[in-house]
């Protein structure tokens, strides 16, 4: 079932046409990314869905019903992290989280959502005492208070270090696995292998391409290479016990196979105890998103905003 139905949306902003004819769904409980570099709309299509926008033409659809005419209902379920979000810096985190309970008419206990975004210790702290990726999970917390049935998340952890971004990640697994669809926009091809069940690729306004990351993998590479180096001998025919070895490349004193299956690595492996070769550096090299990301765009990817 789809939560949210995006019908050729367009917005400009006084001549710069930021989205163009927009086309997507999200499924109730899925993570839901939308990719792309600086520029490509992510936040102008989030922030029309959370309803702070309005868009030229087309429609924008959730819960089934049109945002724009149903915004103080859609509101109330869900839960919106800015790109940057600023706190009242008088009030600890503790306040925050209940004067934002009390604009939806809700109660929230803060101590349980600050220990479950890992901040059980600074219920009392004000957020200018936070780190980068405390400061996240807090917002992260403060889009929780609602107890939203989908989260929107404009780029979670742009600017953290890898322990932080990591953090987040399994803390936007745990919301999920609660049932909660997210939607998220990033620049991080890992992030959106890691986290999300279906990407939407978009670039100046458009999307150019919406499946699921090890499809859009698979599409464009369905070979993986394995190399090593060898100063021994190593036949050609040694790999016809191999079915899924596909080429191989010889060029001293590297050897490259091209694999359509990573089942095989073991099997090359043994082929090479089986005949005493020495090798060293055996490296497997598999596509990513990033490569299905400059297969498209023909572009390098920026990895920082
Ligand atoms: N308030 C605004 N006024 C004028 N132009 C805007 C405004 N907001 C965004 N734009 C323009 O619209 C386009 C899309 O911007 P948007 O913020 O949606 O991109 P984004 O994909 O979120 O980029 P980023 O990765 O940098 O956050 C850009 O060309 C931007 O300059
Ligand atoms: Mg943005």
């Amino acid at each position: 079932m789809s939560i949210i139905e995006v019908k050729n949306l367009n917005k400009a902003y006084n001549g710069t046409q930021a989205v163009r004819g927009i086309t997507f769904s999200v499924e109730k409980g899925e993570i839901y990314g939308i990719l792309g570099p600086n520029g490509a709309g992510k936040t102008t299509t989030l922030e029309i869905l959370e309803g702070l926008k309005s868009p030229d033409s087309g429609q924008a659809e959730m819960f089934g019903l049109e945002v724009a005419k149903n915004n103080g209902g859609i509101k109330k379920r869900i839960g919106v992290q800015l790109q940057h979000s600023e706190y009242l810096p008088a009030l600890s985190l503790k306040e925050l989280l209940e004067l934002f309970a009390a604009l939806y008419h809700k109660r929230v206990d803060s101590s349980e959502l600050l220990n479950f975004v890992g901040l059980g210790s600074k219920v009392n702290s004000y957020v200018n005492e936070l780190s980068g990726g405390q400061k996240q999970r807090f917002t992260l917390a403060s889009a929780l208070v609602n107890e939203p049935e989908v989260l929107f998340l404009d780029e979670p952890t742009t600017g953290l270090d890898p322990r932080a971004r990591r953090d987040v990640w399994e803390l936007i697994r745990q919301i999920n696995s609660k049932g909660i669809t997210v939607v998220l926009t990033t620049h991080y091809m890992e992030e959106a292998e890691y986290l999300c069940h279906r990407v939407a690729i978009m670039e100046q306004g458009k999307i150019l391409k919406i499946s699921e990351p090890k499809k859009l993998i698979e599409e464009i590479a369905n070979t993986s290479q394995v190399s090593f180096f060898t100063s021994d001998n190593v036949e050609e025919s040694w790999w016809k016990q191999v079915p899924e070895v596909e080429k191989v490349y010889s060029n001293y004193p590297k050897v490259i196979l091209e694999i359509n299956s990573l089942d095989s690595v073991s099997k090359i492996l043994s082929v090479l105890k089986a005949h005493n070769v020495s090798f060293s550096g055996f490296s497997l090299k598999t596509a990513t998103l990033e490569d299905v990301y400059l297969d498209l765009t023909g572009k390098e990817f920026e990895s920082e905003s």
